[in-house]
C-alpha cells in the first residue's frame, strides 16, 4: 500500500471530496456545517474555489481514496481562513497535520500574514492539531452559533501570524 500524499485538488475529486465531508457532518459534532449538505451548492463552490487563486483545496490521497481535505481562503486583508476534516477511520496517522502544514506553506505562497480559524471547544483533536502547528487561542465566541437542536455552541478563535 503506497503512503498517503497530499496535493491540490482537481475538479475530478470534488465527488470524494463532498462525501468524505457529509461523512464528517453526519458526525454532528466536529463541523459548522449541519446536515443535509446541499451538494450541488457545494459542489459549485468548490469548483470555484479551485479555480481561484486566493483559495486553496488540498486533498489527502492514498491508493485514489480521499482521506481528508483542507479548504483555505485569503481574504483582501491578508487573512487566511480554513476549513478541515479527515475521514473517522483515517484520524490519528498524521493525515491533518500533513494536510495543515501544506496548508500554512500555501498560505504563505499567496501572500497571507495570518492563518486563523474557529473550533468548537468540545474538539481536542482539532484543538490539539492546531496548537501544535502554534497556533493560539484568541478568544472564544460565547454562545453564538445556533444549531440545529437549538443550543447556541461557543467557538475557540485561534490565530498563527505568519509575519
Ligand atoms: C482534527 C482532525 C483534522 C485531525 O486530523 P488527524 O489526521 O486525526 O490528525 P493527525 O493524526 O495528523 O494528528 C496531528 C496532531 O493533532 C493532535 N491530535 C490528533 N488527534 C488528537 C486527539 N484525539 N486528541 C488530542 N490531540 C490530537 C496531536 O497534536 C497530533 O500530533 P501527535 O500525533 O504528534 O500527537 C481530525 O480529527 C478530523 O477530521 N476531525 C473531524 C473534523 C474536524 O474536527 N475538523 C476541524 C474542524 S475545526
Amino acid at each position: 500500500m503506497a503512503a498517503f500524499e497530499v496535493r491540490p485538488a482537481t475538479a475530478a475529486d470534488v465527488d470524494a471530496i463532498l462525501d468524505l465531508f457529509e461523512e464528517v457532518v453526519a458526525e454532528g459534532r466536529w463541523l459548522g456545517t449541519q446536515a443535509p449538505v446541499d451538494r450541488a451548492e457545494r459542489a459549485q463552490r468548490w469548483r470555484a474555489a479551485i479555480d481561484d487563486p486566493r483559495q486553496a483545496m488540498l486533498v489527502a490521497v492514498q491508493d485514489g481514496r480521499v482521506l481528508g481535505h483542507l479548504g483555505l481562503e485569503v481574504a483582501t486583508y491578508g487573512v487566511a481562513s480554513l476549513g478541515m476534516a479527515v475521514t473517522r477511520a483515517d484520524r490519528g496517522r498524521g493525515v491533518g497535520g500533513a494536510l495543515l502544514a501544506e496548508a500554512i506553506a500555501t498560505a504563505r505562497r499567496l501572500g497571507a500574514h495570518k492563518v486563523a480559524l474557529q473550533v468548537w471547544p468540545h474538539n481536542a483533536a482539532a484543538l490539539g492539531l492546531y496548537r501544535k502547528f502554534g497556533f493560539v487561542e484568541e478568544g472564544r465566541l460565547r454562545r453564538h452559533y445556533r444549531r440545529r437542536s437549538g443550543e447556541l455552541w461557543d467557538a475557540v478563535v485561534m490565530g498563527l501570524p505568519l509575519d
